[in-house]
């Protein structure tokens, strides 16, 4: 892919503010990738990000009572989920208030709205103290961040050793070229997208923090 801006939190922010609700009608609730296996399922968008949801939780392997980070909540239903089906607590950090705001006016009709807390913050710059957190993941959101090596040392750090860091994210499977790259780069362009990496890209990134 081709440099272009780097998007600022700042960035991220604002197109989240603006595009949020818009989000929200077209995918569900939920702002990430469905998973259809086979690629030929015909399940709607808002099951299948739910069951991509379902299979971060899975791999979390959280135990009842874990306390859970959500870096990059989105409009908090990804935490909200987990939160019922682990029996966890979580905490979602977003950027954008727009955001938060949903997330806060969805809790408030969780069976257990103490169990789920969001806040604005810069997952580049965690406000948690160090080993605060059991578990954590990342949706599509490291794919935002102009140092995501920064972000997965923050999430190091809040999570106790042996908890587990979950990550979901848009990658390259191959090196686009001609029309691909610029379809490519014009997505990363409208969405604020930092960059997008290739798979091979995340486990030295993974290593190197820790
Ligand atoms: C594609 S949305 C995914 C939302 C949610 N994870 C989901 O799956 O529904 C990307 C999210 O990452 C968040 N994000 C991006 N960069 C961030 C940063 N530096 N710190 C905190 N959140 C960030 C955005 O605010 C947004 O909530």
């Amino acid at each position: 892919m081709s440099e272009h801006h780097q998007p600022t939190t700042d960035d991220v922010a604002a197109m989240y503010d603006r595009l949020t609700d818009l989000f929200v009608q077209a995918l569900g609730g939920s702002i990430h990738l469905g998973y259809w296996d086979p690629p030929e399922d015909r399940t709607p968008i808002a099951t299948a990000a739910a069951r991509l949801t379902a299979l971060v939780g899975e791999r979390l392997a959280a135990a009842p009572g874990d306390r859970l980070l959500d870096i990059g909540c989105g409009t908090g239903l990804p935490a909200l989920q987990l939160s019922r089906a682990l029996d966890a607590t979580v905490t979602g950090i977003t950027l954008s208030t727009r955001q938060r705001d949903l997330a806060l006016a969805t809790a408030r009709q969780h069976p257990h709205p103490d169990r789920v807390d969001f806040q604005l913050a810069d997952a580049m710059h965690l406000p948690f103290a160090d080993a605060s957190f059991d578990g954590a993941w990342a949706i599509e959101s490291l794919l935002h961040m102009s140092d995501p090596g920064a972000a997965l040392r923050e999430a190091a750090r809040v999570v106790r050793p042996g908890g587990r860091l979950v990550i979901a994210d848009v990658c390259l499977r191959t090196s686009p070229a001609g029309d691909a790259e610029h379809a490519v780069d014009a997505t990363a362009r409208i969405f604020q997208v930092a960059r997008f990496l290739p798979v091979a890209a995340y486990e030295p990134m993974l290593t190197g923090a820790g």
